[in-house]
């Protein structure tokens, strides 16, 4: 459609019409299933209402979405086609690992093409709109949500975030009508990950610095890659709920970032102002939400059954209800709905996509890529599949379908590839003996999950599982133990105030460690968990998140080595919770601990020491790489200039592997306190053993530039710091001076 037939089309529209659009409901609502991601009984509607709303969430496959559309569009007075909208987050129906340990993989490549594959899928079964990505910045572990993040770095966030944008939205040149492609959905703006305590929907108190330095620079990356729609944030931040903070959304947002597309509330967000205690009902909340800038009312019927009201009674200008309403059809134009409202909606293209072998082929690719080796003693790994020596896989995850992560639905566990799989294809005619034994299960008894699920307890023999676990361990020359967090301990609502395996898994551990020490530890997480008792007790650690659909294949690709780990950390491993939040860009004091621990007037604890278990960046391979001296090619910069700085790395091991190398840069002195070290670049360089390879990266002023003391985002000449290494604790630099801009 023309812009002209949009705006012919919105004059034509009464009140209530327009105001249908902006109501999301769920689509459990219009016909019997579907999924919920959030309270049912929000929302109450008639049918004569649900006749006008603008789009659902939350109803997926091409069968009943393209019953639902085409009996809708009949229905409707302009035959407006609805938005189909969807929470698919690691994949549709071929699961990748979650966004956490995609970000793990620092690598925008696979991030881009993996939500390609979503998109596809997702598209064929009748999604125009995905809730992703998720753009919050996490630097507190017991938030259920940092499963959902790429991690703690805003760079590394911003870089993986368009990776996403570009996956979904079919990238550059493309529009969103074209084949396979769907709508984005920037979330939670703003500052959702700071929740206080970690504490799922808790306020946010963070000052407007961080605020805009390390927690908008995310969304800002993925507004500029053309993502389509933004959603509001459960949170309040400087004590208004986002959904009501006119200024986020009409001067920051839309003004200062430039975002003209869709601005969608999280679910029932705006009738929740009440309970935030800033509207007195929901006539009150819809108001403050239209003025805020909220174009789409998720799940809650404010705008329903107040908007109109407010707009007669004058409380409420036309005119933004107009612009809204505008915003809406014109993204309905821009997918194309006007024109063919089914899109790629298919069976038939279901059937030939979903999980199909190429699919699975970049899902394992992609989760191997995100394992992160933390400790390899000994060279334990890469485990010998020609040898004549015993394995024996224990643990709840040994056998285990649920690799899938929170926010993967409809679940499918048939489709899920098992380790016990995994390893038994791997190992098949090869001379490795493989035992196996659960041990006991995920969770300990009555533990509570996000779900209410709970392991039940009535049928399971938790000494006879440990012995059997221990006898197998006693005949085992090494001992893989499968242990890790229920996918249910993490995502919305999942936040835990212990992060640690459950308490069977830990004895079930040590009990296995005093028949054998020659141990590997295989880790399923959605968070950095406190990990010291098992790294104690392993002499290598593994971690593989949530790692989808392949998971059970990448996992024994990486075991025997036909597939090296190069995953690095996205988020600090505290050593304990009561460090938390801890960083690796936390900024500096002025009585600093060098050592780590603390002995007199320093910064620091008297009973833990500041620094993580494994910072952030770090990762080993099975091969090890050495970094060259730094050179610059400048050691002066000019505002216009750029400077190369140049590293040679080796593999100084004995077979090939994948190093991602790591350029830092700190501020040696400000106006402003500055970070420690700010990631500014990546580079994945593969090297045989005794290969070396220059690796450079481009510094430009632009990435020196900060808020200063009267907020303006400027760089400060002056000294800077470069450092390029492995991970976040490189001590590798080289120095240049900015200098004093003209
Ligand atoms: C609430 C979550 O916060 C949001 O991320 C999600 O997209 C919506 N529910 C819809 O499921």
């Amino acid at each position: 459609m023309e812009q002209r037939q949009l705006e012919n089309l919105l004059r034509e529209m009464t009140l209530e019409e327009k105001i249908g659009q902006m109501v999301q409901i769920s689509g459990h609502l219009l016909t019997e299933g579907g999924i919920l991601t959030g309270p049912a009984d929000t929302v109450e509607i008639t049918g004569e209402q649900s006749a006008l709303i603008g789009s659902i969430l939350n109803k997926v496959g091409a069968k009943s979405l393209h019953r639902i559309q085409e009996e809708y569009i009949a229905g409707h007075p302009y035959h407006i086609p609805l938005l189909m909208m969807f929470d698919v987050i690691n994949g549709m129906e071929t699961i990748f690992p979650i966004p956490l340990a995609q970000g793990c993989t620092f690598s925008p490549e696979l991030v881009e093409a993996a939500a390609r594959v979503a998109a596809k899928e997702a598209a064929v079964a009748g999604i125009h709109v995905t809730f992703s990505p998720m753009l919050d910045t996490v630097r507190d572990p017991r938030w259920g949500r940092v499963m959902e993040s790429t991690g703690e770095d805003p760079w590394l966030n911003a870089e993986l975030g368009k990776a996403m944008v570009r996956g979904y939205q079919g990238g550059e040149n493309e529009v969103l009508s074209g084949a396979g492609n769907i709508s984005g959905c920037i979330k939670h703006f703003a500052a959702y990950g700071a929740p206080e305590g970690g504490r799922d929907y808790d306020n946010v108190e963070i000052s407007e610095r961080t605020f805009r330095e390390d927690y908008l620079r995310a969304y800002q990356a993925a507004v500029e890659e053309g993502c389509a729609m933004v959603m509001t944030s459960f949170n309040s931040w400087n004590r208004i709920p986002s959904s009501a903070n006119r200024w986020l959304m009409r001067k920051v947002l839309r003004e200062e970032m430039g975002f003209d597309g869709v601005v969608i509330s999280d679910y029932a967000a705006v009738a929740e102002m009440v309970s935030h205690g800033i509207a007195e009902d929901s006539r009150e909340a819809a108001k403050l939400a239209i003025m805020a800038g909220v174009d789409i009312d998720m799940m809650s019927t404010a705008y329903l059954n107040h908007l109109a009201d407010l707009v007669r009674d004058g409380e409420v200008e036309e005119r933004l209800i107009d612009e809204a309403v505008m915003r809406i059809l014109k993204l309905k134009n821009d997918l194309g709905l006007f024109e063919n409202p089914f899109k790629d909606c298919s069976e038939e293209k279901e059937r030939e996509l979903f999980a199909c072998v190429e699919h699975r082929e970049l899902a394992r690719k992609a989760a191997a890529a995100s394992f992160v080796l933390l400790k390899n003693e000994g060279k334990l790994l890469p485990l010998d599949k020609q040898s004549r020596k015993t394995l024996a896989f224990i643990g709840p995850y040994a056998e285990n379908t649920e690799l899938y992560g929170s926010w993967s639905f409809p679940v499918k566990p048939e489709r899920t590839v098992t380790i016990r799989q995994g390893v038994g294809q791997k190992t098949v005619g090869n001379s490795v003996k493989v035992v196996w034994a659960k041990g006991c299960p995920v969770l300990n008894e009555g533990m509570v999950t996000r779900m209410k699920y709970r392991e039940d307890y009535t049928e399971i023999d938790l000494n006879r599982l440990m012995d059997d676990a221990v006898n197998a361990a006693k005949t085992a020359d090494t001992v893989v133990m499968c242990l890790g967090e229920h996918r249910d301990q993490t995502g919305e609502g999942g936040s835990r105030a212990v992060i640690r395996i459950p308490e069977n898994q830990l004895e079930l551990l040590k009990r296995v460690r005093q028949v054998n020490d020659n141990i590997v530890t295989v880790i399923f997480s959605g968070r950095p968990l406190e990990m010291e008792e098992i790294t104690e007790r392993s002499k290598a650690v593994l971690m593989v998140w949530m790692p989808g659909t392949e998971g059970g294949n990448a996992i024994a690709d990486v075991l025997f080595g036909d597939t090296a780990p190069e995953g690095k950390l996205s988020m600090t491993l505290p050593r304990s919770a009561g460090q938390i939040p801890i960083y690796y860009s936390q900024f500096r004091t002025g009585r600093p601990n060098r050592t780590g621990t603390k002995i007199g007037f320093c910064n620091g604890y008297l009973d833990e020491s500041t620094k993580p278990l494994y910072p952030f960046g770090f990762g080993l391979s099975y091969t090890a790489f050495d970094y060259s001296p730094i050179t610059l090619s400048r050691k002066e910069m000019k505002k216009e200039d750029t400077i190369t700085a140049t590293v040679t790395v080796s593999n100084i091991g004995d077979c090939a592997g994948t190093e991602t190398v790591q350029l830092y840069l700190r501020d040696v002195k400000g106006s402003v306190i500055r970070p420690m070290k700010m990631l500014r670049g990546v580079q994945k360089v593969t090297l045989q053993p005794g290969e070396g390879r220059e690796v450079s990266f481009a510094i430009t002023e632009e990435m020196l530039e900060f808020y200063d003391a009267d907020m303006n985002y400027v760089s400060e000449p002056g000294l800077f710091r470069v450092f390029i290494g492995t991970d976040s604790g490189a001590d590798n630099y080289a120095e240049f001076t900015l200098m004093q801009h003209k």
